[in-house]
């Protein structure tokens, strides 16, 4: 066990823990933070994504001792009050089915906006590949992508 510090959703947090937990056991066991999604548990759905100092990673494959003086963004921390322009976008363009998958596609399309604030419809599909949407919805996230980059101002 070790004492591991970093920065969550803008507070600083140290756990106690095995430096080779996955991030998402700690996320979501320890913290209590369920919005991360546990799927195919081995890097390959994208449902357990988070940003790490920014950019997209899969907490299911990221050691918590990874992050040590590291920043760390989940779902419950893209926005205060559920509003952050993605946020609103996805409810406009009814984006979710079954759900389970959202989390991820949300984090996957921020990390996407910080990097490319107006992509083209080929960045977006490339940004958002490593997160598998069984229902299908990668046609209105596209939509709900453009949104929100309209939205946010969108100069790159
Ligand atoms: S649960 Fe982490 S990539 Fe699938
Ligand atoms: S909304 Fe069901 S898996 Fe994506």
């Amino acid at each position: 066990m070790a004492s591991i510090a970093f920065v969550l959703n803008g507070q600083p947090v140290t756990v106690e823990a095995d430096p080779e937990t996955p991030l998402l056991w700690v996320l979501r066991d320890t913290l209590g933070l369920t919005g991360t999604k546990y799927s195919c548990g081995e890097g390959v759905c994208g449902a357990c994504s988070v940003l790490l100092d920014g950019a997209r990673v899969e907490s299911c494959v990221t050691p918590v001792g990874d992050v040590a003086g590291l920043t760390v963004v989940t779902i419950e921390g893209l926005s205060e009050n559920g509003d952050h322009p993605l946020q609103r976008a996805w409810i406009e363009e009814s984006v979710p089915q079954c759900g389970y998958c959202q989390p991820g596609q949300l984090i996957a399309a921020a990390a996407l906006l910080a990097e490319h604030p107006q992509p083209t419809d080929a960045q977006i599909d490339d940004a958002m590949n490593g997160v598998i949407c069984r229902c299908g919805t990668y046609h209105r996230i596209r939509r709900a992508i453009h949104r929100a980059a309209d939205e946010m101002g969108g100069a790159s």
